[in-house]
């Protein structure tokens, strides 16, 4: 995988159909997705569960693109193993998660993947600062995260801030929450890189009818164009 700052759409399967994600994953990268973002939820670190690293392996072989799996867990630790060995590319653990998120994206990257970390609304760019050299992506969420289809956060200055601090170094800005067509211009004006997209890609389609996932995508790539 080379890295390259254009900008690149990651539809959240989040709000794909969870009892068909295979062939939802076939249908939005037919559709156009660049990165498929798999959001791991615990019902502790944030109030709403998913699936964990057996669902990830299963859907692995369906994935031809990138797949980013957002860990919403705590703790990380005893399970990054797990999400490696389920093929996961980037695995990103949230800063606020534990008292050791240093440790955590040492041992993501020990395990194989690729260290993202992940900030909530109310962290500022600073805790990330002394974590630079240790990730491939920084993730900032636009809004608290658990749940799709929320309300967009700006958080313009806080992006433009992680954009200056990573300089040249090869880490993608990604946008998690709330991104449509309306909001990402400003993101992507900003410094981000990869927008996931839940609701606003998923709306409307289905695996038997998955134009409008196409349809979506474009209109979220044609706010930015
Ligand atoms: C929120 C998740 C997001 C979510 C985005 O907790 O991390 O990835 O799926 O959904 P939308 O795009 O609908 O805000
Ligand atoms: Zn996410």
């Amino acid at each position: 995988m080379t890295f390259d700052r254009t900008p690149k759409i990651a539809p959240s399967i989040l709000s794909a159909d969870f009892a068909n994600f295979g062939a939802e994953i076939e249908a939005v990268e037919a559709q156009g997705a660049d990165w498929i973002h798999v959001d791991v939820m615990d019902g502790h670190f944030v109030p709403n569960i998913t699936f964990g690293p057996t669902t990830c392996a299963a859907i692995r072989p369906h994935i031809k693109t990138v797949m980013d799996v957002h860990l919403m867990i705590a703790p990380v630790d005893p399970f990054i193993q797990a999400f490696a060995d389920a093929g996961a590319d980037f695995i990103t653990a949230h800063v606020e998660a534990g008292p050791h998120i240093h440790r955590t994206l040492q041992a993501i990257r020990a395990a194989g993947a690729r260290p993202g970390v992940a900030l909530n609304p109310g962290t500022p760019a600073s805790a990330v600062e002394e974590l630079l050299d240790l990730v491939d992506l920084v993730c900032v969420m636009t809004v608290n995260p658990g749940f799709g289809g929320q309300s967009f956060i700006d958080m313009t200055s806080k992006i433009k801030a992680l954009r200056s601090m990573i300089g040249d170094r090869p880490i993608h800005i990604e946008i998690d929450g709330g991104v449509a067509p309306g909001t990402a211009k400003s993101v992507v004006d900003a410094g981000a890189d990869v927008l996931v997209a839940g609701s606003a890609v998923f709306k409307g389609g289905s695996v038997q009818d998955p134009t409008p996932y196409g349809d979506n995508i474009r209109a979220i790539r044609a706010a930015f164009a």
